[in-house]
């Protein structure tokens, strides 16, 4: 018996925005191991006897629901007592409110007892379960939470057995738990000009406040979220779009800590509004929410504008990386998307060990993926590729299916990554197999290259050419599909010989004379990096002509994070540095001069002017554009990865040095160990120093020198 033979109950009638809590007393006499077995359509929290069970925050965490639900089983044997135990689990909407015809959340769960005497008891969710209403009266992942402190908790009927529900979805927790990490403590309180009463927590992150308050019976308190003030230092929340992000409470005239349960927030700043308690700010703290990833990278240079960019990726990854990497943290979106996942995955891989996290991700990209081999927009995705829909896949953003396993095999060297998502990739390029017209992706319409500044007045896509950009992927796909299948030893030689095919027919539409007809940054980044010409130092060329035309960048999602890779990998990384080391709009530095403390999604999500970029689409908790840290991580600081002995197996130590940088430290913890790299001037040299873990060897390029390296600290200077 397990929670596979249990029953999905739900409250026996509708509970309207009420967070309904399930309950059962269970008598218990000599346990020596008890596990409770959770899942819930919703997000759940567990209490025994009104401890709660577990800091997993958010779970069952976002899955495929409708394929794959995760369940969670804890050891719960020391929070029994011998005789009476209550069990009480609370399960707001969660993410169901994305399913819009979702209407009453549910659960079920398990408890298995083994008796000191070997004897063992499970207990199920059935109709013996009440359930009850509680002092939560509504709850949103989008609009926040509203809590009641008046309200008494009734007990209001038998649950209710819900015999349609699947139970053959259910698979045990694969990702990461979902929990708090830092607690930040308000750094201000800030009086706007319009009397608003604010409080700054000095960074922009996910997660939610804790906070004490008191009030009279009666009084309503509300917080709202914000990310940035405007230019006139106002609470500024229309780039919220929908999303109310608002905490209610309502208070008994006793004193309490409230933090939500069942939602999160993306803010530095928040608003108070109705509180007749005197503010304070020790009342105050944010508390950061993300899934359990272990941190393995850093960085660290002489440029204090560089180390503040590195910050706010850093803390763009924490924001984004709640179960599912979505694209922005705090407006009605909060979505896994796949290009954006895409172009950071390897910045990503670095920061921090997102293997279990990819690879639970990469299985839902799997199971949305459709049976022609389409590739959802967002995974999970929402009902926009169902069955039937003809909705199209988007270059770049759809070839996550095989850039994402890649980059995780490479970074972490586990086959099992590629074995699992292996049918996955391949489904994939036989799609485009399937539709290329004359070996080309040419389809009516794509994301193209999101963002780029060198879109026309008014829309959202950059000017390079969409199905230049879609062939490249195409080509690329089909690159990485064909290196994944000869590490896994499949036959690959179909695919290997289409990319002839593909190659030639790119280069014969977009570059007939071997430069791009198509005359932007990004058109020339891509066929760079993707290999997709006969002569380099000729697109070389018209890229830096086009940068210096421009005088700066104008890449978009998918041009940028390869911008700085096609420059310095064919002769120009002082055209690169100049980029990265840019302050004046647009550029990573743009954003640091204007006290950002994460990634933007837009170069001028604040104008040097002051000024909004547009409310619908300006999140200041992007991560994309962050992508650049794996160019500080493996050109500045100069560690690769090889990709015939992948996860570091054998590193690559090729730092790009610059007159102004005056040093550079990185490491970056591998499953041998710590890989370390670092280099300074002095003495009018530049001294290196590589730290080789055990198990790992290496090869370092310093000057015009190649070396071979074992295990060690090596020195070298030039
Ligand atoms: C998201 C992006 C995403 C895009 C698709 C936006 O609304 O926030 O990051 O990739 O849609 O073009």
């Amino acid at each position: 018996m397990s929670i596979l033979d249990s029953n999905w109950i739900k409250a026996g009638e509708s509970m309207g925005d009420v967070v309904p809590v399930f309950s059962k007393v269970i008598e218990v006499c000599d346990p020596k191991k008890a596990e409770i077995s959770v899942t819930s359509k919703g997000v759940y929290c567990l209490y025994i006897n009104g401890k709660r069970v577990s800091d997993y925050v958010l779970a069952p965490g976002w899955t495929v629901y409708k394929k794959r639900l995760q369940y969670q089983t804890y050891d719960v044997t020391n929070m029994l007592k011998n005789g009476e135990n209550k069990i009480e689990i609370g399960v707001g909407l969660g993410w169901m409110m994305r399913d819009e015809t979702f209407k009453d959340v549910k659960m079920i769960a398990s408890v298995e007892i083994e008796k000191e005497n070997g004897e063992k008891e499970v207990i199920v969710t059935d109709e013996s379960w009440d359930y009850a209403s509680s002092q939560t009266l509504y709850s949103n992942i989008y609009n926040g939470e509203t809590f009641d402190t008046t309200k008494e908790i009734t007990v209001l009927g038998k649950a209710v057995i819900d015999a349609e529900e699947s139970k053959d979805v259910l698979i045990p927790q694969e990702g990461e738990i979902i929990k708090e990490h830092e607690r930040l403590s308000a750094k201000e309180i800030i009086t706007t000009p319009s009397g608003d009463t604010v409080i700054d927590f000095g960074q922009n992150l996910t997660g939610y406040v804790e906070f004490k308050f008191k009030g009279n019976a009666g009084d309503e308190f509300v917080i709202t979220h914000a990310e940035v003030l405007d230019k006139d230092g106002e609470f500024y929340i229309e780039n919220m779009r929908s999303a109310k992000n608002e905490i209610r409470v309502i208070c008994d005239g006793n004193e309490h800590t409230f933090k939500p349960h069942y939602t999160f927030q993306g803010f530095r700043y928040i608003k108070l509004v109705g509180f007749t308690d005197e503010i304070n700010l020790e009342n105050f703290t944010a508390i950061v929410v993300y899934s359990d990833i272990k941190r393995t990278g850093h960085f660290n240079c002489s440029s204090e504008m560089l180390n503040k960019l590195y910050h706010n990726i850093i803390w763009g990854q924490m924001g984004n990386f709640l179960d599912v990497p979505t694209d922005c943290p705090q407006r009605d979106e909060r979505n896994g998307w796949t290009g954006d996942a895409e172009v950071f995955v390897k910045t990503a891989s670095y920061n921090f060990d997102v293997y279990k996290f990819f690879a639970k991700w990469l299985k839902d990209l799997a199971a949305d993926q459709c049976a022609d081999g389409r590739v959802p927009h967002v995974i999970p995705d929402l009902g926009w590729f169902d069955e039937g829909k003809d909705a199209q896949s988007s270059a770049a953003w759809a070839d996550a299916a095989t850039i994402c396993p890649w980059q995780i095999y490479l970074t972490y060297g586990k086959k099992e990554i590629l074995e699992t998502q292996f049918d996955s990739m391949k489904k994939w390029v036989d799609y485009l197999d399937s539709i290329a017209t004359g070996n080309l992706w040419i389809q009516e319409d794509h994301f193209g290259d999101w963002l780029g500044l060198d879109a026309e007045e008014g829309s959202y896509k950059g000017s390079t050419d969409m199905n230049l950009i879609a062939s490249a992927y195409y080509y690329y796909s089909t690159t990485l599909l064909v290196k994944a299948g000869k590490a896994l030893g499949e036959d690959v030689e179909k695919y290997e010989q289409n990319l002839e095919n593909i190659k030639k027919a790119y280069m014969a539409e977009y570059l007939p004379e071997g430069t791009l007809l198509c005359n932007t940054q990004t058109a020339c980044v891509l066929t760079l990096f993707f290999d997709l010409c006969e002569d380099k130092e000729k697109v070389t060329e018209q890229l830096l002509s086009i940068i210096n035309e421009y005088g700066h960048m104008t890449t978009g999602f998918v041009g940028t994070p390869y911008l700085l890779h096609a420059l310095s990998e064919n002769g120009q990384t002082k055209t690169a540095y100049d980029l990265l080391l840019r302050e004046e709009y647009p550029s990573w530095l743009y954003s640091v001069t204007k006290g950002a403390t994460t990634i933007w999604e837009h170069w001028d999500g604040i104008k040097p002017d002051g000024s909004m970029w547009s409310a619908d689409m300006n999140s200041f908790n992007h991560y994309a554009y962050g992508a650049v840290g794996d160019w500080m991580y493996g050109n500045m600081a100069g560690i690769k990865t090889d990709e015939n002995a992948p996860g570091f197996k054998h590193i690559i130590f090729k730092p790009e040095t610059d007159d102004r940088i005056d040093f550079v430290e990185a490491s970056i913890d591998t499953a041998y160990g710590t890989v370390k790299s670092e280099w300074k001037k002095a003495d009018g040299k530049i001294k290196y120093t590589f730290t080789v873990p055990t198990g790992a060897v290496a090869t370092a390029y310093v000057g015009e020198e190649k070396y071979a390296l074992g295990a060690g600290v090596h020195h070298f200077e030039c």
